[in-house]
């Protein structure tokens, strides 16, 4: 509605923005070695994937209940997964996501 400043850049009225929450978790400003996955990070939950605020993801919760069982009931069944491929990601600015991942499961002794 009115020229404004964000981050250091000029953005005039009624030009438009798009908001990138996964481009905030590489904000090297915030988060040291931020582009780096590092599993035992000092404070792993200071991320943006599940919003921030009013509209913060209620399911986060649920959501990562669920992806801890997900992985324990996989890792039961096949203990290794070789990733052997790049994967095709979602085109999209909200969700980080892969469509395809190739990968081998090498059959148990
Ligand atoms: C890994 C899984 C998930 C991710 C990455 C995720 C991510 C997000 C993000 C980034 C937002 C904020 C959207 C915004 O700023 O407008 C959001 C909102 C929301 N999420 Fe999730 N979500 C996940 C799973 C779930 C699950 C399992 C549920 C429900 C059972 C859920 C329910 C919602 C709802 C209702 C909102 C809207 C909250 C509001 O606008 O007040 N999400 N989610």
């Amino acid at each position: 509605m009115a020229d404004t400043e964000v981050g250091g850049k000029l953005i005039k009225a009624g030009e438009k923005v798009v908001m990138w929450y996964v481009s905030g978790n590489r904000d090297e400003s915030v988060i040291d070695n931020a582009d780096a996955f590092i599993i035992d990070r000092e404070r792993p939950r200071h991320h943006l994937s599940f919003g921030f605020g009013i509209h913060r993801c209620v399911g986060n919760r649920l959501a990562e209940l669920q992806l801890r069982i997900v992985w324990e009931e996989v890792l039961k069944r096949f203990p290794r997964i070789d990733v052997v491929g790049e994967p095709r990601r979602v085109h999209s600015s909200f969700v980080k996501g892969y469509e395809t991942l190739p990968v081998i499961i090498p059959a148990r002794a």
